[in-house]
Parts: C-alpha cells; sequence; structure tokens
C-alpha cells in the first residue's frame, strides 16, 4: 500500500491506473478505523481492480459543540489495518488542502430535504459539510465506484441524491453494517463508552428488532412504536435523539395508504457522552 497526503501524487497515480485501462473503487473514512470500515475496503476490492481510501477528519461536518478536536486520530493502526487489506492507495490530506480558506467562505453542496430531518435535524450544519467534502474528494480520487456504509443510511441516501442531482459520473454502493456480536453496530465513537455503557449499548439494536418485529407481527400504529421504543431506551439509560419509522428512499414519514412501501427505523440516542446511531430494514410486507 501506498501513502500519499497531496493531490499531485494522488492525481498521478490515479492517472497511470486509468491510462493502463484499470477502474478505480473509493472508499472515504475519517479514520479510527474498524472492521466496518475494512468490509468497505474488501466491497471496493470486489468492485475494481484498484482500490483508494482516504482518511481526513472534516471539520465542516461537526458543529460548533461537537467532538471535532477529540475525534481520534490514529493513523498509523489505520494505515496498518489498511494494508492489511492490501488497500492500494491511502490518500491522508491535510486540513489545508482540503480548506485553503475559512470554512465559511469555501463553496458549499447542499442537498435539501433529506438534510434537515432525523440527524440533519439535531445537527443542522452536517450533511452539508459530509455533501461538500465529498464532493470534493470525489474530484480529487475521480473514482469510477464509491462505497458507503448502510450504518449512515441517511449519509448513503444524501450521497446518492447529490450524485444524481449533480451528475456525478460515480456507481455508489451500499455496504451492510458490520455490527459486534451484540448487535452493536461498530462505530468509531463506541470508544467514548464506559465499559457499563457499552453492556448498555446493544439495546439501540435491540429496539430496532423488537420494533421491526412488532410491525411484522401487524402493530401499524407508528406514534406507539416510536414511544414505546423511545421509553424503552430511556429505561435503560439512554437520552433519545430520534426513533422514527421512514421511507428508505426519500426518509419522508409514510402516510397510512402507503404502509406497504419500502420502510425502515432511525434511531440516534447518547449514551453518556457517545451519539450513536443505527437503522434497520422493516420490510416490504403488505400491510
Ligand atoms: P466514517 O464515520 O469514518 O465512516 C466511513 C465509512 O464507513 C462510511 O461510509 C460509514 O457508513 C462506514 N461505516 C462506519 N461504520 C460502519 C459499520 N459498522 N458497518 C459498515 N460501514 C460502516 O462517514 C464518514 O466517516 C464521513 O461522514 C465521510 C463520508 C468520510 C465524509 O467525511
Amino acid at each position: 500500500m501506498r501513502t500519499v497526503h497531496t493531490l499531485t501524487e494522488l492525481r498521478t497515480q490515479v492517472a497511470a491506473w486509468r491510462r493502463s485501462g484499470e477502474e478505480v473503487a473509493f472508499a472515504p473514512t475519517m479514520g479510527n478505523l474498524h472492521r466496518g470500515h475494512i468490509r468497505l475496503v474488501e466491497r471496493a476490492r470486489q468492485c475494481a481492480p484498484r482500490t483508494v481510501a482516504s482518511i481526513f477528519v472534516n471539520p465542516m461536518q461537526f458543529g460548533p459543540n461537537e467532538d471535532y478536536a477529540g475525534y481520534p486520530r490514529t493513523l498509523d493502526e489505520d494505515s496498518r489495518q489498511l494494508a492489511e487489506a492490501r488497500l492500494d492507495l491511502l490518500f491522508a490530506p491535510d486540513l489545508a488542502d482540503i480548506y485553503p480558506r475559512p470554512l465559511e467562505d469555501m463553496t458549499q453542496v447542499i442537498v435539501p430535504g433529506f438534510t434537515t430531518v432525523l440527524c440533519g435535524a439535531s445537527r443542522p450544519v452536517h450533511f452539508g459539510g459530509v455533501a461538500t467534502v465529498v464532493t470534493k474528494l470525489f474530484n480529487m480520487v475521480q473514482p469510477d465506484i464509491a462505497v458507503f456504509g448502510e450504518k449512515d443510511w441517511q449519509q448513503l441516501m444524501v450521497i446518492r441524491r447529490m450524485t444524481a442531482d449533480l451528475n456525478i459520473p460515480i456507481q455508489i454502493v451500499g455496504v451492510p453494517t458490520v455490527r459486534e456480536e451484540d448487535g452493536l453496530a461498530m462505530s468509531s465513537r463506541n470508544g467514548y463508552l464506559s465499559a457499563e455503557q457499552r453492556a448498555v449499548a446493544p439495546t439501540l439494536y435491540a429496539m430496532l428488532q423488537t420494533t421491526a418485529e412488532r410491525w411484522r407481527q401487524g402493530e401499524r400504529d407508528v406514534a406507539i412504536l416510536e414511544e414505546d421504543a423511545r421509553a424503552q431506551l430511556r429505561a435503560a439509560g439512554f437520552r433519545p435523539d430520534y426513533f422514527e419509522i421512514r421511507h428508505a428512499e426519500t426518509l419522508q414519514r409514510p402516510a397510512p395508504e402507503d404502509m406497504a412501501v419500502d420502510l425502515r427505523i432511525f434511531a440516534a440516542a447518547w449514551l453518556g457522552r457517545a451519539r450513536l446511531i443505527d437503522n434497520l430494514a422493516v420490510g416490504h410486507l403488505p400491510s
């Protein structure tokens, strides 16, 4: 595996691959890698003969009181894991190469609709920052394919909409959520949990499963399903941010008449100083 820090080195390498007719698959990350990220690299390797990953903790997607400064930065260990996963090229740019001017002076990419619900409601600048940095990384790497995790389902939908709206010629591939044995979705932020909180954390996924099961059993009162789940999360020690059933693709609330469409349950909840998110398909069952 080769590591490059500058755009010139990145472009030279990718251009050489392109000249020899090799396609490129790309996995953007913020580092502090776990098996979820490594699964993205494995998926990328199935998609194209050449693979690129990036590590960049993107300040534009963090709100003023969020964990940008304290976000774990572990480049040496990350590099070891990526090399083991047989990645071809790691792009680890410096802050000034991505944002040469103050953030508020930089052009931004905004995806309307998707970015004001669920995580966007409590993190108003988040998806604008994600869409902007992913656009920049796409233009820098110029991959044929890019892979994103379903753990961040809303992010995946934002990226799909953005690439469609802006005619970005990159195929977006989603990768199912990689979980710990007890069901907890792997996340860099799980490291913020104490041992006691870590023991409680799988309850978030358990509530998604319970809710999906009640739906399959025929419960159709969305408000009751959501409120029961929030109450159980509170009882377990979480501070729920949201627990909502929405259309999987549009992220809109289901109307009573379209209960048979593709629905998904979305949850975000604080446990100590960790904000955990997760989501689960409800299924295509007729109502
Ligand atoms: P980060 O949180 O580092 O995640 C990088 C990629 O790994 C995302 O596509 C995310 O969905 C995926 N991922 C994380 N945990 C996963 C898990 N348990 N299973 C499967 N995939 C998982 O998401 C970001 O960084 C940033 O917003 C980024 C897209 C890099 C833009 O800055």
